[in-house]
């Protein structure tokens, strides 16, 4: 784990307010949160489940993530409301490989808990996190028909990268246009030191 990316996650628990004024905390997925972090995916109503790209209902499938936590790979960052998880953004990273300097961001709230800003600010954190990293990119995926979250990552800045018709299959392999965000990471201040 790189040394900045420690020090970002020393900044959590960190505590935040929602849009609707009640309290949530933002904190790191733990080895023993498997139950918990299962409800949330189970939680979802079955047709959006489909557009997960992992078994998220199998209990397995969330154990080893839990238990094989590598923040310097996949970086959970979950958000809590009452001591229930509703909502994680994840920051994957590749550690070599065209992709290196691109953090891929994902990101899922649950059902209850939407509309709230909960998002917004699981991804901005992750966003922070990924330019500590000295990540120079951000990228998200999407299934076209996930209208609500690709307005969400406009409103944070991403931009449509490329769209490809019927090019990805969901979990019951129904074929569906692929959509790819984008943002730079990098600060003005950055640029501005290429030149001189
Ligand atoms: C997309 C998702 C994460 C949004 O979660 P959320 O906590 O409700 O999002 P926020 O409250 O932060 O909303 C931020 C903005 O997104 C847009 N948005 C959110 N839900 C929306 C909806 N149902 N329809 C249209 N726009 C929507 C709005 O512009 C909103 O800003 P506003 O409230 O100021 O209008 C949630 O709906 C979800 O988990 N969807 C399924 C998973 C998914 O599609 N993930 C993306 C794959 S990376």
């Amino acid at each position: 784990m790189s040394f900045s990316i420690e020090l970002e996650l020393q900044n959590f628990p960190k505590p935040i307010a929602l849009k609707d004024g009640k309290k949530a905390t933002l904190r790191m997925l733990k080895a023993d949160d498997e139950k918990e972090f299962h409800q949330l995916f189970l939680d979802i109503p079955e047709p959006e489940r489909m557009f997960i790209k992992h078994r998220v209902q199998d209990i397995k499938v969330i154990r080893d993530w839990c238990r094989n936590i590598d923040v310097g790979r996949n970086l959970p960052l979950l958000g809590i409301v009452d001591h229930k998880i509703v909502g994680v953004a994840t920051l994957h990273q590749r550690l070599g490989g065209w992709k290196r300097h691109i953090g891929r961001v994902s990101v899922l709230v649950h059902p209850r808990f939407r509309g709230r800003g909960l998002a917004t600010q699981l991804v901005q954190a992750t966003l922070e996190i990924a330019r500590r990293a000295g990540l120079e990119r951000a990228e998200a995926a999407f299934i076209a028909e996930q209208a609500a979250a690709m307005k969400m990552f406009a409103m944070l800045g991403f931009n449509q990268l490329v769209r490809l018709e019927d090019y990805v299959k969901d979990m019951q392999a129904i074929t569906h246009d692929y959509v790819l965000m984008g943002l730079d990471l990098r600060t003005d201040e950055e640029y501005a030191g290429v030149g001189g």
